[in-house]
């Protein structure tokens, strides 16, 4: 099971925070404290006062499993959101329980910022009674060690309580999304292990997973045997790999397949692969029996943060790429980043590219993680796509159907793709990318919108993670610009371009005459 536990000291705001989370999460909500006080009928300064602290650390660990429910019911219970007391898991017992049930957050503050927020309701806390700094100096010595030992912890000190609550999603890898469909999206590491369950939980059944046959022997087994453990008979398709595959033809026979399979309305696909089986399989689920339920599997570094969010599907025609499409969010997107460990490394730096282009978009301390190297990124998978996704995951949430700022997720695609495309895809998406980023950059400097330098520091950090930043002197600048001018994205007469102004911050800049882009 999923729960989520707040923990850390008092003051520190868990259930302020827990609460505004259980909301964005559309999860439960308890705060165990009151849990506590309203069974004893009375509250905990009067509980510890009557019977001392370890009754009261007995009412804790029985409202504590109370709270979490009965993991051998039949019915499966919800996920919830649950803060603790400041000292809820001293005991071994409790901390084991809740870590077999969920995962903990600690959140901290310093010192002074607990006494500011306590200073006016002290009168509650009982072990805090009496000056307030002494008491909670002592006891924050005592606890510290304890605090430090778990692992997932974000500090609340100088951020507002929404800054926190998104701290802490990111943290956890956890988000709602409900814009366009409503969908859970989970990062957790071996958690392609727990899909059986999580269908379960969401009430999703019958199982297909979909996936392509350079896939199907590193992951499909291992999938299929989870979703049995969990109870159910999955089939699986197994698609020849590559953008080639994304057509029609390789849609139809998925559709064939389902039929032959007994794919009903009440079915569930499982896209288990990159981006080309995400858009391929969602467009499948989009349009077999006029549209049922799908959930992704990205195994893409490229497909975690950005193909498998937003609900677009589709394949391509001769003509050009995702002519054709629809917009059918999944009802679930599980990055598991383990399934990243056979990504051979030209494509892990494919998606790297993309990672890079949501730290410019609107998070400098991405940006600057993505600048240590890809050693480092390879050792901090889970946080990097944790960051990343929570960038494309707040855009396309305020603005679902491209509207507006959207578009600013395609920084470095307009000339990118043209590049990709010129280069008859013997570049990869996130390589053209990469250049495309770089071009738009320098751009963005000749025309005053960006500081000086921009470009060059985009540039070096694309190229030190093993990426080309320069347009390969076999590609002609004149094709780029036709390739470019039949862009889906055009306008009729000017085309719109994400732009950068500085790391963390980009526009959209209409531009009329494409010539002065490619102009070095
Ligand atoms: N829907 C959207 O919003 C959206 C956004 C961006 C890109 N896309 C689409 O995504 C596609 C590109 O996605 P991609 O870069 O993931 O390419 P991809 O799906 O072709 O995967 C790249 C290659 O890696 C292999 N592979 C995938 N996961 C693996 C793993 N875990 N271990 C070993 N091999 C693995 C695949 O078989 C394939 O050969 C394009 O078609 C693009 O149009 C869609
Ligand atoms: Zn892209």
């Amino acid at each position: 099971m999923g729960h989520i536990f707040l923990y850390g000291p008092s003051g520190t705001g868990k259930s302020i925070i827990g609460k505004l989370l259980a909301q964005n999460l559309k999860l439960p909500f308890i705060d165990l404290d009151r849990v506590i006080e309203t069974k004893a009928g009375m509250p905990i300064r009067q509980i510890m006062e009557a019977h001392g602290e370890p009754a009261f650390r007995d009412l804790e660990t029985a409202a504590l499993r109370e709270s979490v429910g009965h993991a051998f019911s039949a019915i499966p219970s919800h996920d919830k959101v649950i803060a603790l007391g400041g000292g809820a898991l001293l005991h071994n017992e409790n901390r084991t329980f809740a870590e077999s049930n969920g995962r903990i957050i600690v959140l901290m503050a310093e010192l002074d910022t607990l006494i500011a927020r306590l200073e006016s309701d002290s009168n509650k806390r009982p072990l805090l009674a009496g000056d307030l700094r002494e008491q909670l100096t002592s006891l924050l010595a005592k606890r510290r060690e304890h605090y430090n030992s778990f692992p997932l912890r974000v500090d609340v000190d100088s951020l507002t309580v929404e800054q926190n609550v998104r701290a802490v999603q990111i943290a956890l890898g956890r988000h709602h999304l409900s814009a366009m469909g409503e969908y859970d999206v989970i990062v957790q590491e071996n958690g392609a292990k727990c899909l059986g369950e999580m269908l379960k939980s969401r009430g999703l059944h019958n199982p297909i997973v979909v996936t392509d046959d350079i896939i199907a022997p590193f992951h499909l087994d291992e999938m299929l045997a989870c979703l049995q453990a969990s109870g159910f008979e999955p089939k699986s398709v197994i698609l020849p790999a590559g953008e080639g595959q994304k057509n029609l033809e390789t849609v139809s026979r998925m559709w064939k397949s389902f039929l032959e399979n007994g794919l009903d309305r009440k079915s569930t696909i499982i896209a288990l692969g990159g981006g080309v089986i995400g858009d391929l399989a969602g467009f499948a689920a989009s349009t077999y029996m006029r549209g049922i339920n799908w959930v992704g599997v990205p195994t893409t570094l490229l497909s975690m943060v950005d193909a498998s969010l937003g609900g677009k599907t589709g394949f391509d025609l001769p003509e050009g790429k995702n002519l054709i499409g629809s917009f059918h969010p999944p009802k679930l997107v599980l990055a598991d980043p383990q399934l990243l460990q056979t990504l051979p490394e030209r494509e892990l730096r494919s998606g790297v590219a993309e990672v890079v282009k949501h730290g410019i978009l609107s998070d400098p301390e991405l940006f600057s993680l993505c600048s240590r190297g890809l050693d480092w990124i390879k050792a901090d998978l889970e946080n990097i796509v944790k960051r990343a996704m929570a960038v494309k995951i707040k855009i396309i949430e305020e603005d679902p159907y491209e509207k507006g700022f959207r578009a600013a997720l395609n920084l470095g695609h307009t000339v990118g793709h043209a590049i990709e495309l010129v280069s008859k895809f013997e570049l990869r998406h996130g390589e053209a990318i990469a250049i495309g980023t770089v071009v738009e950059a320098k751009y963005a400097e000749r025309i005053g919108l960006a500081e000086k330098g921009l470009s060059e520091s985009i540039a070096k950090t694309l190229n030190e993670l093993g990426l080309p930043v320069q347009i390969p002197k076999e590609l002609r600048k004149e094709e780029i610009l036709r390739a470019m001018r039949v862009d889906k994205k055009k306008d009729s007469k000017v085309i719109r371009f994400a732009l950068p102004v500085e790391i963390g911050k980009v526009e959209l800049v209409a531009v009329a005459d494409l010539k002065d882009i490619l102009e070095e």
